[in-house]
């Protein structure tokens, strides 16, 4: 057990429609009527965002954005900063996630950029790291993992919270998911390449797990040591499978 919130995220990334919104509203409705000992949040396209938080007002549900800017406002055609997201009422924003930094380069240094951005405007960033297959297979996992904290986590986190997610790329949307013993090594890996950067903020930092997280393997993956809850995709777009795997934690 480890002293950081349990937070379970959805991440919706290019999926859901207006109409999907009643998911949200599921979801909702039905932790309202549960007593669930963490948070939860979902993070929507963004064109749904301003809608999810007016549905989820006073419930225990939050919103995030699943990317923003570094730069408060100015003439960046498409992009949302970190001060949009708070404006428009989230609370998370994801950065660095595997998506992002492969179709769009972003680097450490940029992850890092958009972190303190998130901080700077009052969100709490999920900060995505994870190896690739390549780097799995040439038993470079770790290393990953410490050159990614070592370069993403802003300065700023010493004092203010974060939330840390290990998203190892082959497991996102893949089906195929580490062994409990591979999730247990990369997050106490990362707790403690965490500490190094941050001192004792990290052991209250949440550190979720990604990847193919569904209600069947929730639970033993949400009962590992440093485990403090779930980045999910695919699973997260229905109310009943969102609610299983929040449920399970
Ligand atoms: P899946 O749960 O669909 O594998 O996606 C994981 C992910 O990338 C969440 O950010």
């Amino acid at each position: 057990m480890t002293s950081a919130r349990k937070l379970i995220a959805g991440n919706w990334k290019m999926n859901g429609l207006r109409a999907d919104l009643a998911e949200i509203s599921t979801l909702a409705e039905s932790l309202e009527a549960e007593a669930f000992d963490g948070d939860v949040a979902v993070c929507p396209p963004a064109t749904l965002a301003a809608l999810a938080v007016d549905l989820v007002a006073g419930k225990p549900v939050k919103i995030g954005g699943q990317d923003c800017h570094a730069e408060a406002a100015g003439a960046f055609t498409g992009d949302i900063s970190a001060e949009k997201w708070t404006d428009l009422g989230a609370e998370y924003v994801i950065v660095g996630h595997s998506e992002r930094r492969e179709y769009y380069r972003e680097d450490n240094a940029i992850v890092k950029a958009k972190a303190a951005a998130a901080i700077r405007a009052g969100l709490t960033p999920i900060i995505c790291i994870g190896e690739s297959l390549a780097e799995r297979e040439a038993g470079k996992t770790l290393d990953v993992l410490g050159e990614q904290i070592a370069g993403c986590i802003p300065s700023e986190a010493k004092n203010t919270a974060i939330v840390v997610a290990y998203e190892p790329l082959w497991a996102i949307g893949t089906g195929h998911t580490p062994t409990l013993e591979q999730i247990g090594e990369a997050h106490a890996f990362m707790r403690k390449a965490l500490t190094n950067e941050i001192g004792a903020m990290a052991a209250t930092t949440p550190l979720l797990y990604g990847g193919s997280v569904k209600p069947a393997n929730a639970k033993d993956i949400l009962a590992t040591n440093d485990v403090d809850g779930a980045l999910v995709g695919g699973a997260s777009l229905k109310a009943s499978d969102f609610l299983q795997i929040i449920r399970a934690a």
